[in-house]
């Protein structure tokens, strides 16, 4: 493919991170690591060390220290005044609260292979009804985000990492790219103008809408879904990737589209996940970013527009990436076409509307939701990856 030299769009904070080690110093560093403590991470805490790893989290090189936190958790953003949101921490139990600084910590996964070195740089107590109010705006345990958050254990240890190896996905290994392969690609597409799309579920009729009506106004639209940990009744990434495949297959052109996995984990922290989610698009090259209704938002913990209002607490520069926001999108029958309140003066009766619950359970009892509400194609791949999951 030809190579355009396009301008490169700057990660988050000036330069995109990488804290990969190269292969040739892994084999070396097994060894090296030997002496020093180690602790097991769990699966959400892996894809941090991914992100991190890859530069999708740019700047940031490592787990929040007490003094990043503070900030991230009450301003929203790093002491130094960059936008961050969420906080990205390690967990320790109390047995590592006096490791010492300067120290390696080694961190391994569940399957006992070592991933990432930190350098401790401090170790503290957070409190954690602060974060579940200032992160989620609720302490409410139903939440998913912040069940998680009171899960985990009660120490954060800040630090930066350097990632041995990066977790070698099940399936669907060839679509985990880094921001700068993503860059990359971009470049050689001759994209300048990219949409980020972030979701967590099938691609329905409403998001396929507000995909393409972004596609409209930019070069190339990057389907982005995130498939690390997710709540347990979200469908399960394989079997959204699957249906992405027959849905780009059978209704998106080629040439405008490219699909990349997000490794990270959902916190359904809602507004601040959606500022969040825009910056690590940010960072994989995008130039625009979607956010529409109740952007990684549960249950009603949101206003349907909360993670849109949230981005005017920035500027423009601060961002560095271009919101498009979209209303809530139905199928109207008496439009005969997917609209917003924007396009259509029908009454709400018109409207094929169906909750992501009602659709799972459909999905589970094999029923195909209505065509209006998502292509049959997809339905079928989704009724067929929940059936062999309960098998
Ligand atoms: S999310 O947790 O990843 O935000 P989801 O995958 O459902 O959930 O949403 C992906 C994106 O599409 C988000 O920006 C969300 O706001 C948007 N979206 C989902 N459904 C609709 C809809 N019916 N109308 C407008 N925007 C929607």
């Amino acid at each position: 493919m030809k190579r355009i030299v396009a301008e490169q769009y700057l990660a988050h904070g000036g330069a995109l991170v990488n804290r990969l080690l190269s292969p040739v110093f892994v084999e070396e560093n097994n060894q090296r690591l030997l002496p020093y403590r180690f602790v097991t991470v769990d699966e959400w805490t892996l894809s941090d060390i991914d992100c991190i790893g890859i530069g999708a989290f740019s700047p940031l090189k490592g787990f929040l220290t007490e003094s990043e936190y503070d900030s991230v958790v009450e301003h929203m953003r790093l002491p130094d005044g960059t936008v961050w949101p969420v906080p990205i921490t390690l967990a320790v139990s109390k047995e590592f609260s006096n490791l010492a600084i300067g120290e390696k910590l080694v961190l391994r996964g569940e399957d006992g292979k070592n991933y990432a070195v930190l350098t401790v740089q401090d170790v503290y107590q957070p409190d954690k009804k602060r974060e579940a109010i200032q992160v989620y705006k609720t302490t409410d345990l139903a939440h998913p985000g912040v069940a998680k958050l009171y899960q985990r254990p009660p120490f954060y240890v800040g630090g930066s990492i350097q990632v041995i190896q990066r977790p070698q996905p099940e399936l669907f290994a060839n679509y985990y790219y880094t921001p700068s392969e993503t860059r990359d690609f971009f470049r050689q597409l001759g994209w300048k103008s990219i949409v980020g799309f972030q979701t967590r579920n099938p691609v329905h009729r409403a998001h396929e809408y507000i995909q393409k009506a972004a596609l409209e106004i930019v070069d190339g639209l990057f389907l982005n879904p995130l498939v690390g940990q997710t709540k347990s009744d979200d469908i399960p990434a394989h079997v959204r990737m699957k249906s992405y495949f027959v849905l780009l297959e059978k209704y998106y052109p080629k040439n405008r589209i490219f699909l990349g996995a997000f490794p990270a984990a959902m916190r359904y922290a809602g507004p601040r996940e959606a500022v969040f989610h825009a910056m690590v698009r940010k960072n994989y090259g995008c130039t625009h970013f979607i956010v529409g209704r109740d952007h990684a938002g549960v249950g009603d913990y949101y206003g349907t527009y909360d993670a849109q209002h949230i981005f005017s607490e920035f500027t423009q520069e601060e961002l560095g990436i271009t919101l498009l926001f979209f209303e809530h999108s139905f199928f109207c029958q008496a439009c005969q076409g997917m609209a917003t309140t924007k396009t259509c003066p029908h009454d709400k009766a018109h409207r094929v509307a169906l909750s992501g619950t009602k659709v799972r359970e459909l999905l589970r009892n094999g029923i195909t939701p209505p065509p209006e509400f998502s292509r049959p194609e997809v339905a079928k791949v989704l009724i067929q990856g929940l059936r062999e999951r309960v098998k």
